[in-house]
Parts: C-alpha cells; structure tokens; sequence
C-alpha cells in the first residue's frame, strides 16, 4: 500500500471541515488520517460552551482510527481556511500516537506545505521517557 496523494488526503480533510462544530470560533478544521493498510479516517474540531473542552480535528481523526482497531499510520492532513499548522497539544498526540510521519496543511486555495511530525515537534517528550531503563 502506497502513500496516498496529499491532494487526495486534502479533499478527505476539506469534506471533513465542512462538519466542524464550531460555533464559537467559526473557524472550522478538518484532518485526514491514513492508516497503514490505507483506510483513510477524518476528524473535525468539536467546540465546547465550556471553551477548554473542544477537541481539535486532528486529535478527533487520530481518536477514529483508534476506537476502529488501528495504530500504525502513514500520513496526515490538515485543512482550514488559512492553512493552520497543528496547535501544540496535537503535535504531542500526533507524535505519540503516529511518530514521524508526513503532515500535510492545506488552505482554501489548495495550497499545501509539507511538514513531518518530527519537524513541527523537535525535542519531543514521549514514551521512551517512561521507560523504566532510560530512569534507572
Ligand atoms: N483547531 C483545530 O481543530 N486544529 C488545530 O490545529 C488548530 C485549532 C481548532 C480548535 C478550535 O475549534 C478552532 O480551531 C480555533 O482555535
């Protein structure tokens, strides 16, 4: 199974968007997440009246491939009207749950830049922390 075309991943992200739940920013972001075997699974951010709630689109496209059975990765993208990168906290969850992988950011026009997950979070913390040989 190849990698999928970053366009094709984007038209995934950009329907995706299009059920954001987000009427507190009006500022809708969906994601696409593909798995090793190629399913393709999509997330949307979902706001919360209690702000500190809302769960971002990537973190909800990782969230759908997990609940689905899956845990390996191959590529991500994301889509908004401005082209936003990931924010901090789904940097972390991507870099966990995906480790380096390509993330493709996407805006209205179609452009896209290329970034890898590695990249957008140098230095990470991360379960090789945790093992206990690395604290003893
Ligand atoms: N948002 C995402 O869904 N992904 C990001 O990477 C950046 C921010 C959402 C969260 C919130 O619903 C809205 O965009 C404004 O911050």
């Amino acid at each position: 199974m190849e990698t999928i075309k970053p366009e094709i991943l984007r038209d995934y992200a950009q329907k995706a968007s299009s059920f954001a739940h987000s009427p507190f920013s009006n500022y809708p972001v969906g994601a696409a997440l593909q798995t090793e075997d190629g399913t393709i699974f999509t997330g949307c951010n979902i706001e919360s009246s209690s702000y500190g709630l809302t769960v971002c689109a990537e973190r909800n496209a990782i969230a759908a491939a997990v609940v689905n059975g899956h845990k390996k990765f191959r590529a991500l993208a994301v889509y908004s009207i401005n082209g936003a990168t990931p924010c901090g906290a789904c940097r972390q969850v991507i870099w966990d749950l995906c480790g380096d992988i390509p993330v493709y950011v996407f805006d209205k026009s179609g452009h896209g830049d290329i970034y890898r997950s590695g990249e957008l979070l140098p230095n990470p913390f991360d379960v090789t922390k945790l093992e206990k040989k690395n604290n003893q």
